[in-house]
């Protein structure tokens, strides 16, 4: 069964508590969570506190993309903020591996981001090491961006990579999903969304849309 990771960046942060309810209440599996340093991406959205916050309310996993440079200083923090999956950036350490294993011995599942103009080869000698690839079907840094389906082909090649090497991995995608887009995604696990969902009459509807393909 396909996951869905409603994307925070796109709620009403007035009222985060109800908008967190609102969407497990309609089946949410985990809540996205972009974490911008406005260094690593053109944009700043939130940070450990709103991850705090949210994890009073929420009953699902914390699923925290963290688009900041310097992974490594904060992991911890976010760790005991309440994240249970921690995406970092291919690029943004020159220490993916060390960032990778404290993220585990945390106790928390290690993810992998990368930006489009990133070669999915440059995540390729993780892959036994990662719980999760988190591919970009947009340039991160904001929401409500349309889907990039050139991106399309990275999800394709890490599904036969899992499916030939049997590995443990979870495929994500992030950015511009609707029920549409997601059409194109068939081989991926988790499908964020934040426009789609939080701008939806029926969020339930439009998450079970997803869920179903
Ligand atoms: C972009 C973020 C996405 C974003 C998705 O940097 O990583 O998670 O919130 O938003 P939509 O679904 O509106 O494209
Ligand atoms: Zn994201």
């Amino acid at each position: 069964m396909k996951k869905v990771s409603p994307s925070l960046l796109a709620c009403d942060f007035l009222h985060l508590s109800d908008e967190i309810k609102k969407v497990q209440l309609a089946g949410a599996d985990w809540l996205h969570l972009d974490v911008m340093d406005g260094v690593f991406v053109p944009n700043i959205s939130f940070g450990l506190p709103l991850v705090s916050a949210a994890k009073k309310v929420a009953t699902c996993p914390l699923d925290v993309h963290l688009m900041i440079v310097k992974p490594e200083k904060y992991i911890q923090a976010f760790v005991k903020a309440g994240a249970d999956i921690v995406t970092i950036h291919v690029e943004s350490t020159n220490q993916v591996s060390q960032v990778v294993s404290e993220i585990k011995a945390l106790g928390a599942k290690a993810g992998l981001s990368l930006r489009p103009s990133t070669p999915i080869q440059a995540i390729e000698p993780y892959l036994d090491q990662i719980d999760l690839v988190l591919v970009m079907t947009v340039e991160p840094g904001f929401g409500g961006q349309s889907f990039r389906q050139d991106q399309v082909e990275k999800i394709d090649w890490l599904y036969n990579q899992k499916t030939q090497r049997q590995l443990d991995l979870l495929i994500e995608v992030d950015g511009g999903i609707n029920d549409q887009t997601v059409l194109m995604c068939k081989n991926a696990d988790i499908f964020v969304a934040g426009t789609y969902i939080f701008k939806s009459d029926n969020p339930k509807l439009a998450m079970d849309k997803l869920r179903l393909i």
